[in-house]
């Protein structure tokens, strides 16, 4: 799957730093050239003579060392890779990298990088949860870095929590799905709306939806291995996105307008998986509301229609709407198809047992323009995905 392709492994200091001598064997033994830069604290944990071995190439440590052959290391490494993978990736490591800071070897060498970089983090939970962190998580997301992990568990320290790093076979086919550059939607760029939204009453409630978000992110990882270029805007949800999926975060039905409208021009695919609240407060207010001991009425304005503006913009772009509907919806979702303006509208009727919000799995039928629907039995959100994604390539003009 590799063959050909030069990988710099990036090893920083955690316990999960002996795992990556299984992920730089993986990576060797699907033909790829191993580079391995090591930072100090790493060496502490596993040896450069271990890499060393695994990889056939010399390990790359200090900065200042002298080199074998005289080039700016640092360049150099970064120059010649195809993808830059960093695993475990520390806190330390993935601040540095988000802030821009150059401290060692391995993190000028991710500055220099023009190549996709893929960041495994490790480490403690509380390091994990942290706002700093997550904030350096975030941006790197939103700058197009894949994360992959971590994993919930028994940690090192003994704590149970997010923080272990993902399996090196994991992380592996992650490297291989980002560098396959094949795939049926190769060069194809795809949009992905998720979740649920939320419309703000104050500033201490909302009126929300139960989306979870999985068939939405479940849609994008599936356009992600098919070669898609994805962008996912994601209302909240508890899900990390998928693998090389860049995602743009969106808290309420106009923030969603707002950023799907800011990728929708170049978007060849469009799949709009989100739960939109159709009306949000009219007023929200700038204080908690209080009590007043009776009644109390809120008055709601209608959100805009993102999924109709964007059939009516429509200019040869594959636009698949969803609709949740309870009861046989079939009438209203072929409405709400031509309405607005979609290619096929995926229906599920979310009362249903196994269908609809929160659930792993979904009962869908694709309804089409000229009336024809075809039913879906109970199968996994990710298959449903799946089946989406055949029939946007079938539907797509080669
Ligand atoms: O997230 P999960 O827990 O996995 O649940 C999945 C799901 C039930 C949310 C998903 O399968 C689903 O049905 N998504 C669409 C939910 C919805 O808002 O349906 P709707 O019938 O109200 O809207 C029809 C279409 O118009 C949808 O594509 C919706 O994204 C879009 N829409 C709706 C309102 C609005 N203001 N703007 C929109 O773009």
């Amino acid at each position: 799957m590799l063959a050909g392709k030069k990988i710099v492994l990036g090893v920083t200091g955690g316990i999960a730093a002996y795992k990556a001598v299984d992920l730089a064997s993986r990576l060797k033994k699907s033909g790829a050239e191993v580079r391995v830069v090591m930072t100090e604290a790493a060496a502490a944990f596993v040896r450069p003579l271990t890499f060393r071995t695994i990889t056939g190439n010399p390990v790359h440590l200090r900065q200042f060392e002298e080199p074998r052959v005289w080039n700016v290391e640092h360049v150099a490494l970064a120059e010649q890779a195809d993808l830059v993978v960093v695993a475990p990736a520390t806190a330390q490591t993935i601040a540095c990298l988000a802030l821009g800071l150059a401290p060692d070897l391995l993190a000028t060498m991710l500055l220099a990088a023009r190549s996709p970089i893929l960041v495994a983090p490790a480490m403690n939970t509380a390091m994990y949860l942290h706002p700093a962190t997550q904030e350096h998580l975030a941006t790197l997301r939103a700058r197009g870095v894949v994360l992959v992990g971590p994993e919930a568990g028994t940690l090192a320290c003994g704590a149970e929590g997010p923080g272990r790093m993902s399996e090196p076979a994991e992380i592996a086919a992650a490297a291989e799905r980002l560098l396959a550059g094949g795939g049926p939607l190769a060069g194809r760029q795809a949009l992905v709306t998720a979740g649920g939204t939320r419309e703000r009453l104050d500033p201490v409630r909302y009126i929300g939806n139960f989306s979870s978000g999985k068939m939405g992110y479940a849609v994008a990882e599936s356009l992600a291995a098919a070669g898609a270029t994805v962008t996912l805007v994601s209302a909240p949800t508890a899900l990390a996105p998928p693998a090389g999926v860049r995602l743009l975060e969106a808290e309420s039905a106009l923030a969603m307008r707002e950023a799907v409208l800011s990728c929708w021009e170049t978007s060849e695919i469009v799949v709009m998986a989100a739960a939109v609240a159709d009306y949000r407060p009219a007023a929200p207010a700038t204080g908690k509301i209080r009590k007043t001991g009776g009644d109390f009425t809120l008055t709601l304005t209608e959100n805009p229609d993102i999924l109709a503006e964007l059939g009516r913009r429509k200019q040869g772009q594959i636009l698949v709407g969803f609709a949740a509907e309870t009861g046989d919806g079939h009438a209203r979702g072929l409405e709400k198809l031509r309405r607005k303006n979609a290619d096929f509208l995926v229906l599920n009727d979310v009362t249903r047992p196994g269908a609809g919000f929160g659930a792993d799995t979904n009962i869908v039928s694709f309804l089409y323009p000229d009336g024809q629907a075809r039913e879906l039995p109970l199968l996994s959100k990710r298959e449903v995905a799946a089946r989406i994604t055949e029939e946007i390539i079938r539907l797509l003009p080669q």
